[in-house]
């Protein structure tokens, strides 16, 4: 394990098919007033509003709705919740839906109380929160992102074509978060898919860096041989139990910090992925698959030694009698093939991008440092070029 470091996670977890019964016993330790935060609509047809309201009446809340959180959240709907979170003086956020309204509830969070430009502050300076935070609680419908029990916040500003994370510390991870994986069944397949492919790129965005043995890549192995399996019986049947828990498990853990522990980390596909997001307002988990192998074909030279690794542990390829790279490279054909059954998005023109945008996704794409290769703009744009 590299370096020396902290790891605290502060976020309840209640999971399984009765974890609704975790929200009665969370709500009686906060103020009265709730913003109840939620997206578009599914909440509504398939009744996890229902069971929200009953647990709020029953602990005696006042309810204020923020309904319309959009999939890929804006500032400007953060400068909404954030005054009817202030107008409705809210002791609580519940956050309840997917990622984006999860994100969303951060974002108003750290925001209610902030006299600064948030959005400079926040998303475009990085600093950390100088002010008291709305605690924000979460009962997660769409699985994927692992903001159920993170700090991280992705907010899109469309003026500026930017989609920027901001990962938040401890005081900003929800306080509790109730994950009932049946809540997950109503879900369009497309999403289903495109969060099962989020989740494999988180985790490999904290494998493919550093030389060193390490435990938190060995978690990760593990982590990503349990998403292949499920995600294959869940694409079969969206409504088999134990694959679709496994999936929600399998998301929380692999982006809650500890599979980057004592380690480096790459994130280029959430960068480039983002730059995508940011000009086309395309679906996360979709933007992702769709640069994920020009990209890693890229990387294969730099890190040749991890992908062989990498192909054996995951994707069980034999390496006798193969070169390294003969063996990495058949991990990605493997990994290419699979990503393909599922259905996910392979290609940048299906997600509305032309390439007239190249130009303008290249300059979006923020550049890490983490992984085995720092990039060029001349390589993001080759490697965005090669995912038309
Ligand atoms: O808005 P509603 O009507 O609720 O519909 C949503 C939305 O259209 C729908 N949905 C959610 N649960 C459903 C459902 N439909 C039927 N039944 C259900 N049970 O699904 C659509 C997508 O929801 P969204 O929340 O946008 O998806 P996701 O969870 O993938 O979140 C995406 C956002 O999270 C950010 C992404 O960039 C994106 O903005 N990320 C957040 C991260 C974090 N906090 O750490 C990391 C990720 O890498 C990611 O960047
Ligand atoms: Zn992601």
């Amino acid at each position: 394990m590299n370096g020396d470091f902290t790891y605290c996670n502060p976020t309840k977890l209640y999971f399984g098919k009765n974890a609704m019964e975790g929200l009665n016993k969370e709500l009686p330790k906060y103020g009265k007033n709730v913003l109840l935060v939620y997206g578009g609509g599914s909440i509504k047809r398939n009744g996890v509003y229902e069971q929200v309201i009953a647990a709020l009446r029953a602990n005696g809340k006042e309810i204020f709705e923020d309904a319309g959180v959009m999939p890929n959240p804006t500032i400007e709907k953060v400068y909404e919740g954030v005054a009817r979170a202030r107008a409705a003086k809210a002791d609580l956020i519940l956050a309840v839906g997917g990622g984006s309204v999860c994100d969303y509830a951060k974002a108003v969070s750290v925001s209610v109380h902030c006299d600064e430009e948030i959005w400079e502050k926040y998303f475009l300076r990085f600093e950390d929160v100088s002010c008291e935070v709305v605690p924000v609680g979460c009962v997660l419908t769409m699985v994927g992102t692992g903001s159920e029990m993170n700090g991280g916040s992705v907010i899109t500003n469309h003026k500026e074509k930017l989609k920027i994370g901001h990962v938040f510390g401890e005081n900003v991870y929800p306080k509790f978060s109730v994950l009932n994986p049946e809540f997950t069944f109503t879900l369009p397949k497309y999403q289903m898919i495109s969060g099962i492919y989020d989740i494999m790129s988180h985790i490999l965005e904290q494998y493919f860096s550093g030389t060193d043995d390490n435990t938190s890549d060995y978690i990760a192995e593990g982590l990503l041989r349990s998403l292949i399996h499920s995600a294959e019986i869940a694409a079969e049947n969206p409504r088999d139990y134990e694959a679709r828990s496994n999936i929600m498990w399998t998301a929380t853990w692999a982006l809650n910090t500890l599979i980057a522990k004592g380690k480096s980390e790459d994130w280029m596909v959430h960068m480039l992925g983002q730059a995508v997001g940011a000009h086309t307002d395309a679906t996360h988990g979709m933007t992702l698959s769709a640069v994920t192998m020009p990209y890693y074909r890229f990387l294969l030279p730099y890190g040749t030694a991890k992908f062989a690794r990498y192909a054996v542990n995951v994707w069980d390829v034999d390496p006798a009698g193969k070169t390294q790279t003969e063996t990495a490279r058949e991990g990605l054909c493997r990994m290419e093939a699979w990503m393909k059954k599922l259905g996910l998005v392979m290609n940048l023109t299906d997600l509305g991008a032309t390439r007239e945008m190249l130009d303008g996704m290249v300059q979006s794409t923020l550049i890490m440092e983490g992984g085995y290769k720092v990039m060029t703009a001349q390589e993001i744009r080759a490697v965005l070029e090669a995912s038309f």
